[in-house]
């Protein structure tokens, strides 16, 4: 291992963890990546700055944040639980590099508007994420090799949960992680809301290694329910939030339309999107992937305001001029309406292909604690002063109480045309037929569209 220390530390300001200092040559070399550069242009939260207009923070920003939660864990593990003998349970410092380097570059695979992106042109960030550390043609991974020529195999496997120490990868990965911490807080500073915070310092102090991962001391048991409770809420109130959710099926219809247009040859030759070429024809490589960001998709919606075909021209001017999708939420046993609500938005003027869509919270991809599921990532354990285990939901009711609790909804989008009023100059029988749809039997609330 090849490991240089920078002569003086350099520090980033960052509004969440005020400095975070860089010691290694190899982190900072990381920073100055174009790739991680890259991630200074993709929204950290996508479309969501169209309901909470402060989250204009980036992967970036959250990627230097991971990097520095990691930081102070092995500060923190290096001080008070270092390993005395090879296997006994405690913190090796050396695996710090390796810890670092996978924090920072933990998320260096999203593209722009990764959730939607991703369902229509069957990317995969994971996939990409390992591709970009052990590629011998980004500079991430010339980076990497100067440490040895197996890091970046290294940092990719702490990434993909197979690196061999337990500690390291729930570091990084586990329901108590660097990556949840900071995005909790970045995303709650961001938005202005209040629900994602949670004393952070005091977490850190009462995280410990044991052999087989990361455990919390019984004194730490309150500030890691306040963590819970936090990220509960955050889905709740921002993750979950329905007028997004609008935005994003409004952004998935110019996607598939534009895909759609390109493949009936229907695309006027000065629409031509030339950096989602690869895309549309299903046969993309690294540097095309790299090559896009939320300011390359959103100029290509500019351009196609003015495109002939009205669905993309109205679709991107939905987007750009924030017009999302109305909504309302519905079950198992209102489901059967649907069709029949979406042939009425058909009879309205608006392809129903396009104009509506079901969105389940379900399938967002944000976790809530529930170590029951089939696949946890981990339980949280708190070490009792006998070293036995006991995880979380077992010893705190407040945990407990919202442990493994289905809380999201399915949602039925459709332009907010449908709920033109009967007074309004602009009414159509239709509407009506359709708003009768929405309060019938009550089973639809009509009281839950998604506010705007
Ligand atoms: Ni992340």
């Amino acid at each position: 291992m090849n490991i240089e220390i920078l002569p003086r530390e350099k520090v980033f300001r960052d509004p969440v963890h005020n400095y975070i200092p860089v010691r290694y040559r190899v982190i900072l070399d990381l920073i100055n990546s174009p790739e991680m550069q890259r991630l200074r242009r993709i929204h950290q939260l996508g479309v969501a700055n169209t309901v909470f207009q402060g989250a204009e923070h980036t992967r970036f920003t959250h990627s230097l944040g991971v990097y520095e939660v990691a930081q102070e864990i092995c500060d923190n593990f290096a001080q008070n639980y270092p390993s005395q003998t090879p296997g006994d349970g405690l913190w090796d410092d050396s695996e710090r590099l390796v810890a670092l380097c996978a924090a920072l570059l933990h998320d260096i695979g999203h593209g722009a508007y990764s959730h939607t992106f991703e369902h229509i042109f069957n990317t995969d960030h994971e996939a990409i994420t390992r591709q970009i550390l052990t590629s011998p043609d980004t500079t991430v991974n010339k980076v990497l090799r100067t440490v040895a020529p197996d890091f970046p195999e290294k940092v990719a496997s702490v990434i993909d949960h197979s690196y061999p120490n337990p500690q390291v990868v729930q570091m990084i990965s586990s329901q108590i992680d660097a990556d949840r911490m900071d995005y909790l807080l970045r995303d709650a500073y961001n938005t202005g809301t209040n629900y994602g915070l949670f004393d952070l310092t005091r977490i850190l102090r009462v995280m410990r290694p044991y052999a087989g991962g990361i455990a919390f001391e019984p004194n730490g048991m309150h500030a890691v329910e306040d963590y819970i409770v936090s990220r509960f809420q955050m889905y709740q109130q921002i993750y979950f939030h329905p007028v997004s959710r609008g935005m994003e099926v409004v952004l998935t219809g110019i996607l598939q339309r534009a895909k759609e247009l390109y493949e009936d040859d229907a695309f006027a030759p000065e629409f031509t999107p030339t950096l989602l070429l690869p895309f549309f024809e299903g046969k993309f490589d690294l540097p095309d992937y790299l090559a896009l960001d939320d300011g390359v998709l959103t100029t290509y919606f500019h351009y196609w305001e003015k495109h002939p075909d009205p669905i993309l021209a109205d679709l991107s001017a939905r987007f750009l001029n924030r017009q999302p999708l109305k909504s309302a939420a519905f079950n198992s046993a209102t489901a059967h309406l649907l069709p029949e609500m979406a042939a009425l938005v058909d009879e309205a003027g608006f392809d129903s292909h396009y104009y509506s869509a079901r969105n389940s919270s379900f399938d967002l991809p944000y976790d809530q604690y529930d170590p029951t599921s089939a696949s946890p990532k981990t339980q949280i354990e708190i070490m009792e002063d006998d070293n036995t285990l006991e995880e979380l939901s077992t010893l705190s009711p407040l945990v407990g109480a919202i442990t493994g609790k289905v809380t999201g909804d399915e949602r039925f989008y459709f332009p907010k045309a449908m709920l033109t009023p009967a007074d309004s100059p602009d009414y159509k029988p239709v509407y009506g037929q359709f708003q009768r749809y929405l309060s019938s039997g009550h089973v639809i609330d009509p009281a839950i569209y998604g506010q705007d």
